[in-house]
């Protein structure tokens, strides 16, 4: 089946969109064959780096543009999150499907509306968050779903990066609650760390958080400084109910966490068995076994996504591969043949997180632990 699709935003992300659907011809047997037809920036120089991918015929500087194409079927949407909502519900309104990137609205007021607006509108809907489609990511899940655990210890899981040490690093609309939103970092990184846990409906029922910030001013682009206001590490200590018992659940997510590039990483450790993967070990699996001795057993796990590539089994996966994979995801549970493999963020994944990272700024605030009522 052929898919047309419209990239909004040709920023970091959108080069990224553009890199895997240029390469989809590595997926074997992928019932879908996307081809990107429409990008759309303000800034002139953003969509002419698109000019380079043979595809591309139409170059908006405005997103109606884009969404009056008739020729598209799907659209990607990367832009500062305070344009989230009417970017999203443009898409909605124009016959289109989304693909949306995260926190998915600017607050959870927002995220509802995207969520109520697709669901009235009956669009495919899903919300980016690539790293559980590595090998370590499914293997954990794999695991944890599969029940061989004993009884729950404790689960984390978090994101890291470092680079906002440097006190000299730019600022740019991330580091502005105006447009990256008063969650800061959780809106920034959250996603990725909650994606598996809520999958594996784990719910927290409290959070107590820890939010941070640190450098209130960064040089701007045009010289002189600029505000930074964001929340740049949390640590949401939240938690859930397993099988009728509580457990701890801790969250991290920092944009200051000296050494860690991008480093996405989850821990789930029971009385009889326990998983870890983190990115800094990319083909690495830590499996937990308790008999006469407790080991922990490193096991190097090779290139198995979910989506079979012509790429060698024995070879390493890196950040371009588990975002193909999301994407083989998305475009295979939209024409109904995901076949049992994970899926993306759904809508009602995005809007719980934004659930609970508006509890965390509560939380914050009363310095208590706040009740969740889900909704
Ligand atoms: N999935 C991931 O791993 C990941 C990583 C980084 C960012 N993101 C998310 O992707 C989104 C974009 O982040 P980014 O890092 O690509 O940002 P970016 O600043 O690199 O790119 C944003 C682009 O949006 C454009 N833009 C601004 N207003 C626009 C409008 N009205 N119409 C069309 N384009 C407009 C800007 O000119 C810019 O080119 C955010 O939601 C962010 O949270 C996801």
């Amino acid at each position: 089946m052929k898919v047309k699709i419209g990239i909004i935003g040709c920023g970091l992300m959108g080069r990224e969109v553009a890199s895997a659907l240029s390469r989809w011809f590595v997926l074997e047997d992928h019932p879908c064959h996307p081809e990107l037809v429409a990008v759309c920036d303000p800034v002139a120089s953003r969509r002419d780096w698109f000019r380079r991918v043979p595809t591309v015929r139409l170059f908006a500087a405005d997103h109606h543009e884009l969404l009056n194409s008739s020729e598209i079927d799907v659209v990607y949407v990367a832009v500062p999150h305070n344009l989230h909502e009417k970017i999203y519900l443009d898409v909605l309104n124009s016959g289109k499907d989304l693909f949306a990137e995260k926190p998915f609205g600017v607050d959870l007021r927002a995220a509802k509306s995207i969520s109520s607006e697709a669901t009235r509108l009956k669009r495919f809907v899903r919300c980016s968050s690539e790293f559980p489609f590595l090998p370590g990511g499914q293997r954990a899940f794999e695991i944890a779903r599969g029940g061989g655990l004993g009884r729950l210890l404790e689960v984390r899981a978090g994101f890291l990066h470092s680079s906002d040490l440097d006190p000299n690093k730019p600022a740019n609309w991330k580091r502005r609650n105006e447009t990256c939103g008063e969650i800061g970092v959780m809106g920034d990184l959250g996603m990725h760390v909650v994606h598996i846990p809520f999958r594996l409906g784990w719910k927290p029922k409290t959070v107590y958080a820890q939010l941070q910030k640190f450098y209130p001013h960064r040089p701007g682009g045009a010289g002189g400084n600029v505000i930074c206001d964001t929340w740049d590490n949390a640590t949401l200590h939240t938690g859930v109910d397993v099988d009728g018992h509580g457990i701890p659940m801790r969250l991290e997510m920092k944009r200051l966490a000296p050494g860690e590039t991008n480093t996405w990483f989850i821990e789930i450790l029971g009385t009889e068995g326990g998983v870890k993967y983190s990115t800094k070990e990319p083909k690495t699996l830590w499996t937990f076994k308790r008999d006469r001795e407790q080991c922990w057993l490193r096991t190097d796990l090779g290139f198995n996504g979910p989506f079979t590539t012509i790429t060698g089994g024995i070879f390493e996966p890196g950040f371009p591969d588990c975002f193909l994979q999301m994407w083989a995801s998305f475009l295979a549970e939209r024409c109904g043949k995901l076949g049992g493999r994970f899926g993306c963020v759904t809508p009602d994944e995005a809007t719980m997180s934004h659930q609970l990272f508006e509890s965390a700024l509560k939380s914050q605030i009363e310095k208590n632990a706040i009740q969740i009522n889900w909704i």
